[in-house]
């Protein structure tokens, strides 16, 4: 399935590596041997590694029929993966989203042609709404969670996503000790892992990041079972303001974690706001919401000597952290770097 999901990604038109850049400055405070930022604000132009996956699970389940319609519910950056793949393939397609989602990522999404219908409610009444319209009308539902009778659609986003670790196996010759992974659901953190398996000689240790106030994956493990939690309120980190792990990711992550770290809103600007303003690196980096934790848990965890020893993280530590987006929500992220700059 890895290899499928490569050989057909790779040979999409303006296809291109994202680039693995250095966070060399943060390094160097952080007394670190590498970290490396993995930039997917560069991804084809949807400025999101979620262009990966709905995409390609579109090619997929199309099968090159030209008479379907296409379906999903989302958060913004995987409807506009899927509003994409249908569009390439000129089929008709028709996303829900929750009140929730900002208009900015609606636009996003309907510039792919697709339909956009809002739901009244959070994400959970908007895939329903889905769900309902789509057996109504028969239309292909691709939804990247997965559940006891649905896995075959979240497991290609998730092939699609495990890309980013192929990319990264030709673009250094250093062994990765350590990635940091930003979890909603757990889809990104499990397609990486997989690609880890396969693509990687040494298995890094994996630390999972979630949103404080939705850290499902932490009150997963911690019970040792599927754990829905309850979100008192929606993070900033949008895209991770999950409720609920999908059920393949929580099969890989929990054996495949070492250790979760949940983070708060507070320093998500500064954060952004430090990757534009060349605070962490040479050049400058535009990442959004969602990719900032990555760089504030390795942060944190530096800065705990418990932690840091649990970790084995030290100065020949070799670190991964995803950028998973950039600018995707352009009028969120200039607030978040005015915010950051003060
Ligand atoms: C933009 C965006 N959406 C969603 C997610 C969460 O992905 P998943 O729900 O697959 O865990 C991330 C991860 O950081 C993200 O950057």
């Amino acid at each position: 399935m890895l290899s499928n999901a490569f050989n057909s990604i790779s040979s999409w038109r303006n296809y291109r590596a994202t680039p693995l850049l250095k966070l060399n400055k943060l390094q160097k405070n952080l007394k670190l041997n590498n970290i490396f930022y993995k930039d997917e604000s560069k991804r084809f132009h949807l400025k999101s590694f979620k262009a990966l996956g709905g995409a390609y699970a579109v090619e997929k389940i199309s099968k090159g029929k030209k008479n379907i319609t296409i379906s999903s519910a989302t958060a913004g950056n995987h409807g506009r993966s899927v509003a994409w793949g249908a569009q390439r393939l000129k089929l008709k397609c028709k996303i829900f989203v929750s009140q929730y989602v900002s208009e900015t990522r609606v636009s996003e999404i309907k510039k792919f042609g697709a339909e956009v219908i809002r739901v009244k409610g959070d994400y959970e009444n908007s895939l329903k709404e889905c769900q309902k319209q789509s057996k109504k009308n028969n239309w292909k539902i691709v939804q990247d969670v997965s559940t006891k009778n649905y896995k075959y659609v979240p497991q290609l986003t998730m092939a699609g996503y495990s890309i980013m670790i192929k990319e990264i196996s030709q673009q250094t010759n250093q062994y990765i000790t350590h990635i940091f992974l930003q979890a909603g659901v757990g889809g990104l953190a499990a397609g990486v892992v997989a690609g880890v398996a396969k693509y990687f000689k040494r298995i890094p240790k994996i630390i999972i990041v979630e949103p404080d106030q939705a850290d499902c994956v932490l009150q997963s493990i911690k019970s040792n079972k599927l754990k829905k939690i309850k979100i008192k309120k929606e993070s900033i980190m949008g895209g991770m303001s999950c409720n609920e792990m999908s059920l393949v990711p929580w099969q890989i992550l929990k054996s495949a974690s070492d250790c979760c770290v949940s983070i708060s809103d507070k320093n998500i600007a500064k954060t952004i706001a430090g990757l534009k303003d060349k605070k962490f690196s040479k050049s400058s980096i535009t990442g959004g919401e969602c990719a900032a934790p990555g760089v504030i848990a390795l942060i944190g965890i530096c800065n705990n000597i418990k932690a840091k020893k649990f970790l084995n993280i030290n100065e020949s530590s070799n670190i991964l952290v995803i950028g998973c987006e950039g600018n995707a929500d352009v009028k969120l992220y200039k607030q978040l770097l005015s915010k950051g700059r003060k």
